[in-house]
């Protein structure tokens, strides 16, 4: 994918704030600190679009990217991180199903784990809720720089096995290791959404 213009397009805090137009939109969810912005920024070459941190929780809203003037990328925050107050943390359940389950935009939803650790609780349910809304999905187990060959080829075994889905794609934001892959299938899920 040639990415000729990537721009950051509105923080969205309610519905209401959700982008108007109907161009196709992937989402990008998982934990906090995961590596969701970064992955982002890996993707469209570009250092510093999507606001990462070594702080976990900092994205609190559904940030919305526009890139080529065709799709938009959804940076979602990120949760199960403790110190996030208990309101914000139980919003973020009713924001996310609710965005799944109603946004007609929506082509492709990437769930991105972390290719060193065991899926938490609530992987399992955002694995769940994207079932529910039978629309395509993907999951990305990134930092796989921090793994060696043999321990990611285990550990991806391993996350497939427990979220029972077994196409999963290693990625690394910091090599861009399995950035090809990951852009042949949002593109297609892209065309294929139109
Ligand atoms: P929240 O928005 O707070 O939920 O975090 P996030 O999921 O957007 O994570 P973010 O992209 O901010 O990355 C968190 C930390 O992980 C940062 O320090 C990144 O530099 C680091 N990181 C992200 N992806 C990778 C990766 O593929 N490899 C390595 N080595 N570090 C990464
Ligand atoms: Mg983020």
């Amino acid at each position: 994918m040639k990415i000729v213009n990537a721009e950051f397009l509105k923080s969205a805090f309610v519905e209401g704030d959700w982008p108007k137009d109907s161009r196709p939109e992937v989402a990008f969810l998982g934990r906090s600190n995961v590596g969701k912005s970064s992955l982002i920024n890996s993707l469209l070459s570009v250092r510093g679009l999507a606001r990462t941190s070594s702080t976990p929780g900092r994205t609190q809203s559904l940030n919305f990217f526009l890139v080529n003037d065709e799709f938009k990328f959804v940076d979602f925050p990120g949760y199960g991180y403790a110190r996030v107050p208990g309101k914000i943390k139980s919003s973020w359940g009713e924001m996310a199903t609710k965005y799944l389950a109603k946004r007609r935009q929506l082509v492709l939803s990437i769930h991105i784990v972390d290719s060193r650790h065991e899926p938490t609780k609530q992987d399992l349910q955002l694995h769940d809720w994207l079932e529910e809304s039978d629309k395509p999905r993907l999951v990305v187990a990134t930092k796989s720089d921090k793994l060696s060959n043999n321990e990611l080829r285990k550990n991806l075994k391993h996350i497939a096995r427990v979220l029972n889905d077994d196409s999963i794609l290693a990625y690394s934001a910091k090599s861009g290791g399995g950035r090809i892959e990951l852009w042949r299938a949002i593109k297609s899920a892209i065309e294929q959404g139109d």
